[in-house]
């Protein structure tokens, strides 16, 4: 597939780069834009990249092409990206939301795909951004679909969501281990989940490579906790031994150990803690990926 082709006519200008240069851009920066979800969400280290490693391998067992493959994984990283425009004082929220809490959350679909349009790739993610919160049985939002109804990458989203969402620990909970996630899964397959998709998804409960991703925040990178409070601390690629990292939720500060893990200087920085940058090798990585499945 050309991505030109999902660039409206009128939007179009020559790149002096070339067409591989220009695509590579407007992927980057649609990647960077999901990235300031992951910066400003304390409790989500590297949901991004689990969600979407996560779809790329339920797509790839549904037997799809490397195209629409790709597709999935972007929108799945994306698919979150409304949750910019959700105040602090409930995405951050330590304990379980209350009723009007819930709705305010609910609104982030609309507002994702509101911050999507007019990006030249839009179509990518549109469908992911805007309907994974619908479910099958027509309990989900914002429109309450049915079934087919629900786009194909939705349904594949709405299902590793929920799956990485069961399987890390927030604030006021531990995460669940693979096997009760899956239970859970099972149960509501038909109802909150689409029943092929989510048995293919069961059926991979003993892949090596889910548990790879459910125990990491990037491709090698394990997952470090926050001893003080529980969230995940993300550990960045080019972080060396002795860097200092922060906890995103109470800010406790910790020093990466020469073997490796952190190690708790009993100091807490609200200021350097607060100031997040874009994993650039990550989004490099994703789009290097992806670009070429799409070409
Ligand atoms: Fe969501």
């Amino acid at each position: 597939m050309n991505l030109l082709s999902l660039w409206p006519r009128a939007r179009r200008k020559t790149s002096p780069g070339g067409d591989a240069q220009r695509d590579e851009k407007l992927l980057s920066s649609l990647f960077l834009l999901a990235w300031a979800v992951e910066a400003r969400d304390p409790y989500t280290g590297g949901h991004l990249w689990r969600v979407a490693r996560l779809s790329r391998l339920l797509a790839q067992a549904a037997g799809l092409d490397a195209g629409q493959v790709a597709r999935i994984a972007i929108g799945a990283f994306l698919h979150d990206l409304g949750k910019i425009g959700i105040p602090d004082a409930v995405l951050g929220k330590k304990s379980k939301l209350d009723d009007a809490e819930y709705e305010v959350i609910k609104t982030h679909p609309e507002i994702g795909l509101r911050m999507l349009a007019g990006h030249p790739l839009a179509a990518l993610a549109e469908d992911a951004v805007l309907l994974h919160h619908e479910t099958p049985d027509g309990r989900g939002y914002p429109f309450g679909r049915r079934g087919e109804e629900i786009p194909l990458v939705a349904r594949i989203v709405g299902i590793c969501d929920a799956f990485d969402a069961m399987t890390s620990t927030r604030p006021y909970r531990a995460g669940m281990p693979i096997a009760r996630a899956m239970g859970i899964i099972e149960s509501e397959l038909g109802r909150q989940f689409d029943a092929r998709l989510g048995a293919l998804f069961i059926a991979l409960a003993d892949n090596p490579e889910l548990a790879h991703i459910v125990g990491h925040s990037d491709e090698g990178i394990p997952l470090e906790r926050c001893g003080a409070c529980g969230p995940i601390v993300v550990r960045p690629r080019q972080a060396q031994a002795g860097d200092t990292l922060y906890c995103p939720a109470c800010h406790s500060e910790y020093t990466i150990a020469p073997a490796g893990g952190l190690l708790a200087t009993g100091k807490q920085n609200t200021a350097r803690a607060l100031a997040a940058s874009p994993d650039t090798s990550l989004i490099g990585r994703l789009v290097g990926e992806n670009l070429t499945a799409l070409g």
